[in-house]
């Protein structure tokens, strides 16, 4: 399979001049509007070298996939529109702020996205998650819903949807139809995602290019099993159970 060109770039604070900063691997560059890559920050790139690392034991990588899943969701709730909003500080002055008007919730693609639930518990306050159960199908190897399980007022919800890793894209497309099905509209679905490939973006962006994808990082492809690469592996396998 054809694989991107992944950019090197220095890495490192500003003060220091860039014959001073180690160069790394950032995400590679795509040209679709809708999906938003994070800052490609030393710690970003440093939370990533971590949890790629083959060598980090489990409880390192779920502390570390757990500090770039907070990035995502910090992220992805700034998309939200918000409306202006002035209160009056215990100095009796008055701020002119703003706040987030809508109503959201989480749905996780199980069972990797269920990774992502507690960072935006965290984030957002009793917070309705719902899930979807997709798997392949052993006889057509074609994605199947096998469950869901989500709020009955989605559709008049903002939905975050959850899964760590954007291969081909098969279940988290099979996902956004199960949810345009219950009445969200497109352009009211985030996908939040740590890596994705070329592919799974450019499919994303094709299928539906009025969602938007927020990811940390894109790969630079797949292998011949699908797996992305560099990648990390399985992210399930690593967060739940070696
Ligand atoms: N899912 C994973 O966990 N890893 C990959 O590389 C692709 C899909």
């Amino acid at each position: 399979k054809e694989l991107g060109r992944a950019p090197s770039k220095c890495v490192g604070p500003e003060y220091k001049s860039s014959h001073e900063k180690p160069t790394a691997t950032v995400s590679t560059e795509i040209p679709h509007e809708n999906v938003h890559i994070l800052p490609q920050t030393s710690q970003l790139i440093s939370l990533l070298t971590m949890i790629r690392d083959k060598n980090t034991k489990r409880a390192d990588f779920i502390f570390y996939s757990n500090r770039i899943i907070r990035l995502l969701v910090e992220e992805g709730l700034n998309h939200l529109p918000v409306q202006q909003h002035t209160i009056t500080t215990p100095v009796g002055r008055t701020y002119n702020g703003v706040k987030f008007e809508g109503k959201i919730c989480g749905v996780s693609i199980m069972r990797a996205g269920e990774s992502m639930e507690q960072a935006l518990r965290e984030c957002c306050r009793s917070v309705r998650i719902g899930k979807i159960l997709i798997q392949r199908d052993e006889e057509t190897s074609q994605p199947r819903l096998f469950y869901d399980k989500l709020p009955e007022d989605i559709s008049d919800r903002w939905v975050l949807l959850l899964d760590p890793m954007l291969a081909t894209g098969g279940s988290a497309l099979m996902a956004v139809d199960v949810l345009l099905s219950k009445g969200v509209p497109e352009e009211r679905i985030l996908f939040l995602n740590l890596i994705a490939s070329p592919e799974g973006a450019a499919n994303f962006s094709k299928r539906f290019p009025k969602l938007r994808v927020v990811t940390a990082f894109v790969d630079e492809g797949l292998d011949e099993k699908n797996y992305i690469v560099p990648g990390l592996g399985d992210f399930g396998d690593r967060f739940y159970t070696l």
